[in-house]
């Protein structure tokens, strides 16, 4: 960015040009560009170029409105290799069940896993991984994400409100809190933060692709025809914020009975007539299992604590096609997207509660 040319009346011209950081990789071809194109320019006897250094703000202001990806990576999401939102077209489809079993599962694969409950209404995620406290601060005034016993760091609005609370919340202050978990959260590094979103296409998700527009999506469906076609809506939101869709995950797909028998109680089929709709991979066929459902009421994820478990080699296996299907490096996520408006709208209500370390 040019800071400053002042014109000398002897022909002499003197350009300021402000760098992003003092030890820009570039800064000699700054130079060279700026002599050559004022030296070119007639009346110009002498080029003198100084450098100084955007500050902060105006390195925020410049990203926004450059409207770069991945330009200035200094939010908290920027050692979080892949953003994946967990998707549904409607609820009570296994989309909670499937984040924390997932997120496990990863860990087990021996990635680093996050798991964000974004359902405000309806968190389940620390029940499911087992982990329910004040979350702490720490001294750069981060919010610290708990660990779950299987290895996961988990945030949730669940850590913040009374038990079983209802949160009722509008739109700003839902994107509040969402914008909150992703920036203000001590993610640290991360191979994978996965989010349990709240059902259906809502506030939400458009708030999530504003935020992580390099976010991915996972479609989970029921087998029945119907539940394939909500799910396909959820697939339609994420094209439509222009997110792209990782694959599909069929959950609740079949129940075989102790005696063998196996009995298709949500249909058969329509995760991979939706995966092949999308043109994107099935993952997985996730089989009805109480023992899945029991641990997940008991905040031990199925996945990691019996992994010989049909539903677990099933979800294990989507976390090996999740790991499969994104690169190991990608470019580094951007805190907030750039079309955000520069100074965020008033938003009334309180703060996230939060207890400081040690204190
Ligand atoms: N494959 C499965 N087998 C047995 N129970 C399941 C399975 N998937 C989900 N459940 C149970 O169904 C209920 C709804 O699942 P949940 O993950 O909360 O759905 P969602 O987050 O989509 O609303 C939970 O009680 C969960 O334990
Ligand atoms: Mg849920």
């Amino acid at each position: 960015m040019v800071r400053s040319i002042e014109i000398h009346p002897d022909g002499r011209v003197d350009v300021v040009v402000s760098l992003t950081t003092p030890g820009c990789p570039i800064r000699a071809q700054f130079e060279r560009a700026v002599v050559d194109n004022v030296g070119a320019i007639e009346g110009v006897t002498s080029v003198g170029v100084g450098f100084d250094v955007l500050s902060d703000t105006e390195k925020q202001g410049l990203q926004q409105k450059l409207g770069r990806p991945g330009g200035l990576p200094e939010g908290a999401l920027a050692k979080v290799k892949n953003v994946i939102c967990v998707a549904s077209g409607k609820g009570g489809v296994g989309k909670s069940t499937m984040t924390a079993n997932l997120a496990a599962a990863l860990t087990a694969e021996g990635k680093s896993a996050g798991a964000l409950d974004c359902d405000v209404y309806g968190y389940s995620i620390p029940r499911m991984l087992g982990v329910n406290s004040r979350p702490e601060v720490n001294a750069e005034r981060k919010i610290i994400p708990l660990e779950s016993p299987s290895g996961v760091k988990v945030m949730s609005i669940g850590f913040f409100v009374e038990e079983n609370a209802a949160v009722v919340w509008r739109g700003p202050m839902l994107h509040k809190a969402i914008q909150q978990f992703l920036e203000d959260v001590d993610w640290g590094e991360l191979d994978y933060l996965l989010l349990d979103l709240p059902p259906g296409t809502g506030d939400v998700s458009m708030t999530l692709a504003q935020l992580l527009p390099q976010a991915k999506i996972l479609v989970v469906t029921t087998p029945q025809p119907a539940a394939q076609s909500v799910a396909a809506r959820a697939a339609e939101m994420a094209a439509k914020v222009d997110l792209e869709v990782l694959g599909v995950v069929e959950n609740m797909s079949g129940f075989t009975a102790p005696d063998g028998q196996r009995f298709t109680i949500f249909g058969e089929g329509g995760g991979q007539e939706l995966a092949d709709e999308l043109d994107v991979p099935l993952l997985g066929k996730v089989p009805l299992e109480e023992a899945l459902r029991e641990h997940a009421d008991a905040g031990d994820p199925l996945a990691t604590s019996e992994p010989d478990a049909p539903a677990s080699i099933a979800i294990r296996q989507a976390a090996r096609g999740i790991i499969a299907t994104t690169p190991v490096e990608l470019p580094l996520m951007q805190a907030v997207a750039a079309d955000m408006p520069a100074t965020p709208a008033p938003i009334g209500g309180t703060e996230l509660p939060v207890v400081q370390a040690g204190g």
